[in-house]
């Protein structure tokens, strides 16, 4: 089976509406038993809080339901447990780089690197008002495209 882990800083934004949008297109093409999907902050201020309700909002419109999962903390562990783990912006990638276990054979890396959008992090959301949680949606859907694309070659 192939892994999948979003993070982000909170993971009550960006990467719970990877891991939703994501589960979801991997389940309509019925890759559901051989694509695994979660995801995690690196900060553990809403660590077993539900997504925002504004993400859970802006995602249920375009029919995706965030409302099971919950926040946790990227752990070390993380990285004997996954094949790539796609951080949301810089900073989140820097912070799970000195999470990284030597030797991780894995892919860590930008979650846009899979989209050809022009942007290459996807903004945090919080601070700001609907329009940056549909940019995140946008941003987000890109991407799964593009990084399911990528998986279903080396199926
Ligand atoms: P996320 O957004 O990293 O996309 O889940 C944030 C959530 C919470 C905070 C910052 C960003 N915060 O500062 O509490």
């Amino acid at each position: 089976m192939v892994q999948v882990l979003f993070v982000c800083l909170g993971n009550i934004c960006r990467s719970p509406t990877a891991h939703g949008v994501f589960q979801a297109m991997v389940k309509a093409q019925g890759l559901d038993s051989v694509i695994g999907v979660d995801s995690a902050g690196t900060a553990a201020y809403h660590v077993g809080n539900p997504p925002d309700s504004r993400s859970a909002q802006v995602a249920a419109r375009r029919g995706y339901d965030l409302s099971p999962l919950r926040a946790r903390q990227a752990i070390e562990e993380d990285f004997s447990r996954f094949d790539y783990i796609l951080a949301m912006d810089a900073e989140n990638l820097r912070n799970l780089q000195a999470l990284q276990p030597a030797g991780y054979q894995g892919h860590l890396g930008l979650f846009l690197d899979f989209a050809s959008a022009s942007e290459r992090e996807v903004p945090d959301p919080y601070y700001g008002g609907d329009a940056g949680f549909e940019h995140v949606l946008d941003l987000v859907e890109a991407a799964s495209e593009g990084l399911l694309a990528q998986i279903r070659k080396e199926l």
